[in-house]
């Protein structure tokens, strides 16, 4: 079992998406355990103030470090700690193989301007990002990064949902894919996968992964051909 321990200034984003499909099934199934904490219940005035001004100067709020320092302390919660954060390493499919690995994950939700960097060292976490882009939150890039992870839990997916042919798995990207009518205004199905012909198939299959890596990805066609 994985326990999923999430910090953030909004639980309710997370309500309906950890309750519906394959993340919800293995909830039931008891392969994940999510534990929600609202950060403003970690502080300790009237007003539960998160944030505060940046030292140094300089437009937006920051997010103050007792209240995350003592979230995590409450959870007793062990590596890896996330920080969701625009400047963090990129998230793969590697990343989403070390968290299934392990038995808690634990993620932590910025806003505003940004988080105080003594989240970061003080807590030991690794600053994980999505994508090279901003997001008003942490609350998304956390509902992807746990997606990606509970997918990987074995008995999470049906056979007919296995993860082992989907992009990135074996490095490729994933070649396209069709379902009935064979012609659709037009549009026609490649007729290799109308032949019935299981290594033609394959064959076609492997040759579209790498045609669209080597397009579409270059980065990471670079990197299997090395
Ligand atoms: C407005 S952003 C802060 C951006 C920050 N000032 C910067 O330039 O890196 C607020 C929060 O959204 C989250 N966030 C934004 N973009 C993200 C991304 N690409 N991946 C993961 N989290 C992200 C982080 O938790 C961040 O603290």
């Amino acid at each position: 079992m994985l326990r999923v321990n999430v910090v953030t200034l909004f639980p309710e984003s997370f309500t309906a998406a950890l309750g519906s499909s394959i993340v919800g099934r293995a909830v039931a199934a008891g392969l994940v355990r999510f534990r929600i904490v609202q950060l403003r219940d970690y502080t300790h005035d009237k007003h539960h103030t998160v944030d505060d001004a940046p030292y140094g100067g300089g437009a937006g709020m920051v997010l103050k470090p007792e209240p995350f320092f003592e979230a995590v302390g409450d959870l007793q919660a062990t590596p890896p700690i996330v920080v969701l954060s625009a400047r963090g390493q990129l998230f793969t499919h590697e990343l989403a193989v070390r968290y299934s690995l392990g038995t808690e994950l634990t993620l932590l939700c910025g806003h505003y301007k940004d988080i105080d960097n003594r989240v970061v060292v003080g807590l030991g976490a690794e600053e994980v990002s999505i994508g090279d882009f901003v997001l008003t939150g942490g609350e998304p890039a956390a509902l992807c990064v746990v997606d990606a992870v509970v997918r990987l839990l074995p008995g999470a997916l049906g056979d007919h949902e296995s993860a082992s042919s989907d992009s990135h798995y074996e490095g490729l990207l994933a070649p396209p894919s069709y379902t009935r009518p064979p012609s659709y205004r037009g549009l026609e199905v490649p007729d290799v996968l109308l032949s019935g012909d299981h290594d033609r198939i394959a064959a076609w299959r492997a040759a579209e992964a790498e045609r669209l890596t080597r397009e579409r990805r270059p980065d990471i066609w670079k990197k299997l051909d090395a």
